[in-house]
């Protein structure tokens, strides 16, 4: 990793990708939808919540060891899906792709990859293939039978994204893809709708509406399911009763997630509605989450509230523009060696062990420092 000053946190690489990334580029990945208050809530109530310690427990061999879909891995985290890595460094998803099997964790490749889901399976990385349902549905099938044949693990089917959010940062900026980036698993080559930059509009947005089908519904997960042997996990889950109609639909996971506050802003903080979601599901499927995790702390609050793994986004981001594969690799270290000290510290010797602990509420945490929206640079 090639910035100048030590890293010791994710908030570290954070500061370190705000001050390397150009502007619309920093804008299009720190950005939420509308006033940015469910951006702003997933931080917040992560601040807002407690854990409640136990003690006289042997955590000698303290091991952040786990399984997911399962697979086992070295921790329960995984990198969410996002969009067009190699707008934040060359190697792109081939970069976290090898990041992610360095450090024994599921890297999910998204539908808008910028590298063909080919290519990434090829690095030996555990890939899940993030999935939209688009109007041309025989393309959505055909490149979940891609993701099957190139060895992926499994088929991640994104709910919450009929079209896409108001982001007013990337409407501001005229924010659209340089011609050297493509969405190539869709064939959008430069001229497209997405490269294309007008007044009033993201490029990108423009593109989702057109490509994306606002239609889907329980019918083609239950079509989705009937023609992959992959396990089917559907992201963008917040209620509980559609947790609950998910495990019926005999889904292996459901990620709790409001799309990092990038689709309804004003939406509920997801570390609120976990509880209540692993309640619902009871143990017929996995239960994820993602949307502001940035510590080993958030991770075991997450476990504590009935969560089998985490999922991490923009902080995946900052370490692949702060250093290619090796920020993404620090990055995720330094979530295992939190996570393995928060645990430990919890009097938990096991991810498993982290599931009975108690936690607490308290707005003090939010009070005290008050939180700085991280999408600005300073
Ligand atoms: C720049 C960016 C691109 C994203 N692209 C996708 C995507 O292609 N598919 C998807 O399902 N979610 C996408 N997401 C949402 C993430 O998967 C995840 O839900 C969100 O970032 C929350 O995690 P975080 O707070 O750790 O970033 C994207 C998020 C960001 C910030």
């Amino acid at each position: 990793v090639t910035a100048s000053v030590p890293l010791h946190c994710l908030e570290d690489l954070r500061a370190a990708a705000a001050a390397a990334l150009p502007q619309d580029v920093w804008d299009f990945l720190s950005g939420g939808s509308g006033d940015e208050l469910t951006l702003d809530a997933n931080r917040e109530a992560l601040r807002s919540r407690f854990v409640v310690p136990r003690v006289l427990r042997d955590v000698s061999a303290c091991t952040t060891n786990a399984s997911l879909l399962g697979r086992p891995v070295s921790m329960p985290v995984g990198i969410a899906p996002l969009a067009f890595h190699r707008l934040f460094h060359e190697q792109g998803e081939i970069a976290t792709a090898r990041a992610a099997k360095m450090a024994g964790v599921p890297f999910v490749v998204s539908t808008m990859s910028s590298t063909a889901i080919e290519d990434v399976a090829a690095t030996g990385a555990s890939v899940w293939l993030q999935s939209y349902w688009l109007r041309d549905a025989q393309r959505s099938f055909d490149l979940i039978a891609r993701a099957e044949a190139a060895g992926c693990e499994a088929i991640v089917l994104t709910v919450d994204m009929p079209w896409m959010g108001r982001r007013l940062r990337d409407i501001r900026n005229r924010f659209a893809l340089p011609d050297t980036i493509e969405a190539v698993n869709l064939g959008l080559g430069p001229g497209s709708v997405a490269h294309r930059s007008h007044e009033g509009s993201s490029a990108l947005a423009a593109h989702t509406s057109l490509a994306f089908s606002a239609a889907l519904t329980w019918s083609q997960v239950d079509a989705i399911r009937e023609r992959t042997r992959l396990p089917l996990v559907l992201k963008g889950i917040l209620s509980p009763d559609d947790a609950a109609e998910a495990a019926e639909h005999g889904v292996a996971a459901v990620i709790v997630s409001n799309h990092g506050g990038r689709q309804l802003d004003g939406t509920v903080a997801t570390i609120d509605v976990l509880a209540e979601i692993s309640q619902a599901v009871a143990g017929r499927c996995e239960v994820l989450v993602d949307g502001g995790f940035r510590t080993g702390t958030d991770i075991l609050k997450a476990l504590a509230l009935g969560a089998d793994g985490v999922l991490v986004g923009r902080p995946a981001m900052w370490g692949l523009a702060v250093g290619g594969t090796d920020g993404v690799r620090q990055m995720l270290d330094l979530l295992g060696t939190e996570l393995r000290d928060a645990l430990g510290l919890a009097g938990c010797e096991s991810v498993r062990a982290a599931r009975a602990l108690r936690t607490f509420t308290s707005r003090s945490g939010a009070d005290r420092n008050p939180y700085q929206n991280e999408g600005s640079r300073t």
